[in-house]
């Protein structure tokens, strides 16, 4: 048993009304209609205000990470907002300057960058290549000069392991990403590095997982990273993203104000007080600015369970099938009744693992036809989102001041079928 949805997982704009919800000014129900199911929902005014938060937090370089939420819309509030963005393949970076984001603004990460990405980079002059391994380091050596300048920071692993889950912790040194501290490999790395005409190094970077809730391992890699660059004169370090955000009731998160405050002061102490502090926050940036909405297509009760078809599922959120992630949901037409019916909310895929929340609660009366929301679906769901099944991805609007824009279009079955030889 459950009671009405909490607010503080809507975004902050939202108005719990009698039989709807009304975001950025604009009825959740109008939405639907208007733009069909499921749908993607962006709060614009929650995102310019965890951009501006995160850019406030940290100093100039702090960048979002694309990888949690990108379309042209987004890189291009994120630049407004004034955070650089951070790319990890050729594809988000193609994005990213088609929107208009200056190079200057780009960071390019990658554990295994294709030259053309190493070439596209240095031709465009990004703001920071960011280094993670010794085939990169030879391929850079081919392809920087005094004439072709390239500046980079270098990833480490600093041995730390996240609270996280295991998938999405990268910080420990059994790890794909970046040089290893304690082999000497990441010593090594810097000095490869500095041997290159070319290269200016601005420091060390370190992403040691994704949806962290404690602070306690951000500044304990930062007193590790603090430690390890003593004496190299760096003017940066770069703690990475993964602050973690509430997703159901009951959890809550520092926000990214406190995060910055938390890791300010323990740079100060660990001797880092004049080096520029920087982070690429992502989902703390985008995840509760946006809400699903899909429509109930069946409801099925057998000896164990009800369950409830809604007409999306794993390909618009792959987050509970990879890492067993919690949701909560609500019946947009009664978001002030109790939650009093236990049921699993699934998908339309032909996966038994299709689940979108294993044991959701929603009003008794919520039934086929209805239309209802997964809040807190803003990061890692869109981006993550596949044609499973040869289902089109849903639309994506950003709604603000009373006023919806769809700034990525449904897909098609032509969408589908274009790239048929
Ligand atoms: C290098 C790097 N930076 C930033 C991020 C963003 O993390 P989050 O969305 O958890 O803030 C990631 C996520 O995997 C990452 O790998």
């Amino acid at each position: 048993m459950a009671g009405p949805l909490l607010p503080t997982l809507l975004p902050d704009t939202a108005q719990v009304l009698e039989g709807d919800v009304v975001v950025g000014g604009v009825s959740l129900t109008e939405l639907a209609a208007t733009y069909g199911t499921p749908l993607f929902v962006y709060d614009e005014a929650t995102l310019r205000a965890r951009a501006a938060e995160a850019a406030a937090a940290f100093d100039d370089g702090v960048a979002f990470a694309t990888k949690s939420f990108l379309c042209g819309a987004m890189a291009r509030l994120a630049h407004e907002e004034g955070l650089c963005v951070d790319v990890a393949t050729g594809g988000e970076f193609d994005l990213v300057r088609r929107a208009g984001v200056p190079a200057s603004r780009v960071i390019v990460h990658g554990n295994n960058k294709s030259e053309a990405e190493l070439v596209a980079a240095i031709d465009a002059h990004v703001h920071r290549l960011v280094v993670d391994n010794f085939d990169e380091i030879a391929r850079l050596r081919g392809l920087v000069s005094a004439t072709r300048p390239v500046s980079c920071l270098v990833r480490v692993t600093p041995g730390v392991e996240a609270h996280t889950h295991e998938f999405i912790r990268t910080g420990q040194e059994d790890s794909k990403f970046g040089f290893s501290l304690s082999s000497g490999d990441a010593r090594r790395a810097i000095e490869e590095l500095r041997s290159i005409p070319g290269v200016t190094l601005h420091g060390v970077h370190a992403h040691i997982g994704s949806q962290i809730f404690e602070l306690d391992g951000f500044v304990a890699t930062l007193r590790i990273l603090a430690d390890f660059t003593r004496g190299d004169s760096f003017d940066e370090v770069c703690i990475g993203g993964g602050l973690g955000v509430a997703y159901v009731e009951g959890e809550s998160a520092p926000s990214l104000t406190e995060w910055g405050r938390t890791l300010r002061a323990a740079a100060a102490e660990a001797g880092l007080a004049t080096t520029r502090l920087l982070a690429e926050p992502g989902r703390s940036i985008v995840a509760s600015a946006a809400l699903t909405l899909y429509r109930v297509g069946t409801v099925k009760p057998v000896a164990a369970r009800t369950y409830m078809a809604v007409d999306g599922g794993m390909s618009d959120n792959p987050r509970p099938v990879l890492y067993g992630s919690g949701y909560e949901a609500f019946d947009v037409a009664r978001p002030l009744a109790e939650r009093s019916r236990s049921l699993r909310l699934v998908g339309k895929h032909c996966e038994s693992g299709d689940v979108i929340i294993d044991e959701a609660w929603l009003p008794e009366a919520t039934g086929v036809g209805d239309l209802v929301a997964t809040p807190v679906t803003g990061a890692y769901g869109y981006s993550m989102a596949s044609n499973y099944n040869r289902v089109p991805r849903p639309a994506v609007v950003f709604v603000a001041d009373g006023v919806a824009r769809e700034v990525l279009r449904r897909e098609t079955f032509e969408d589908l079928a274009r790239l048929e030889a």
